[in-house]
Parts: structure tokens; C-alpha cells; sequence
């Protein structure tokens, strides 16, 4: 079997659902991308739950914010985040963390990932004040009861809600 390749040091893996992108998950990958040579937005495939956004359109909106920007990559994944960062060479995961709510469940899966691949470092970042209080979820709750969400997603975002809003209300 050939041993795998050495990490490389310059490049990060920011996982997630992004089900869908908030404005939080833009700020950590413009930081990441000034910390790292490369930086890859894996999305995750499968998640546990049922997504609003297809995996297709998660990227192609990943794709669509970040086009300027030559070294953030876009990517799916599916299993283990330890076995994908392992192939693709990552020394690192990228994490955000708005909250000491956040901290728990960040501090397990650190922890479990670096028990399961010791050579792979997390790191943590926090957003800019503004965005601390954001998450997928509330973007989506919001959006479908009618509230604003400019200003908390990229334009890409609002117009995709906005497009599934519509196909809901035709069928
Ligand atoms: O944006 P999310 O939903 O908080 O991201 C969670 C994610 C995708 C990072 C996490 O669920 C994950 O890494 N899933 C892949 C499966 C895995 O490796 N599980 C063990 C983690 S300790």
C-alpha cells in the first residue's frame, strides 16, 4: 500500500452543510483565504437532514460568491471529514465559532477528528460581531415566515430562497 502523501501545510478544508451560505460562512472563508494558500469549501452530500438547497445548488452558489477568488476551492464530501481531508492533503480544518453555544459541539468533533487523524489540526475563527448570531437555520425559518434576510446571505442566496419560494407556491 503507498503511504499517503505528506499534508501540505498551506491548505485548509472549511466543511459544511451550507444548507444554505450565510454572510458568517463567506467571513470565515475570505479569513481562511488570507490565512492559507488554499482553502476548499467541502460540502457536505448527506446530511443527516433533509436539505432545502441540493448539493448542485450549494456549490453552484459557493461557486457563484467566491468566482474572484482563485485560491478558494469548492468540493463535496460524503464520510468520514478526516478520510476526505486526508485525500485532498489538508493539514487543516477550518471552524467557525460564534458562540460559547458553539464551543461544546466543536470541541467534540475537534477532539474526535484529531483522535481519528492526529496529524490534522482544527482551527477555530470567529466571524465579525455581526454575523454571531446567524446560522442556516434561522436564515431558512426567517426567509419562509416572511422576514428579511438581505444583509445576512450574499445576493446569490436571497435569489435562489426566493426562486424556491416561488416553485413552492406553483405547485
Ligand atoms: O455546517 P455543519 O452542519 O455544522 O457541518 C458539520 C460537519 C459537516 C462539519 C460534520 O457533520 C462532519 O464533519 N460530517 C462528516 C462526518 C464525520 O466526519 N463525522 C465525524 C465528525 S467528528
Amino acid at each position: 500500500m503507498t503511504p499517503p502523501a505528506a499534508p501540505n501545510g498551506r491548505l485548509a478544508v472549511f466543511p459544511g452543510s451550507f444548507d444554505p451560505l450565510t454572510n458568517g460562512h463567506v467571513d470565515i472563508i475570505l479569513r481562511s483565504a488570507h490565512l492559507f494558500e488554499r482553502v476548499i469549501v467541502a460540502v457536505l452530500v448527506n446530511t443527516e437532514k433533509q436539505p432545502l438547497f441540493t448539493a448542485d445548488e450549494r456549490i453552484a452558489i459557493v461557486r457563484e460568491v467566491f468566482r474572484e477568488y482563485p485560491n478558494v476551492e469548492v468540493d463535496t464530501f460524503d464520510g468520514l471529514l478526516v478520510e476526505y481531508a486526508r485525500q485532498r492533503r489538508a493539514s487543516a480544518i477550518v471552524r467557525g465559532l460564534r458562540a460559547v453555544s458553539d464551543f461544546e459541539y466543536e470541541f467534540q468533533m475537534a477532539l474526535m477528528n484529531r483522535h481519528l487523524e492526529p496529524a490534522l489540526e482544527t482551527v477555530f475563527m470567529m466571524p465579525a460581531e455581526q454575523y454571531t448570531y446567524l446560522s442556516s437555520r434561522l436564515i431558512k425559518e426567517v426567509f419562509h415566515l416572511g422576514g428579511e434576510v438581505h444583509g445576512l446571505v450574499p445576493p446569490a442566496v436571497e435569489r435562489w430562497l426566493r426562486e424556491k419560494s416561488a416553485v413552492g407556491s406553483r405547485q
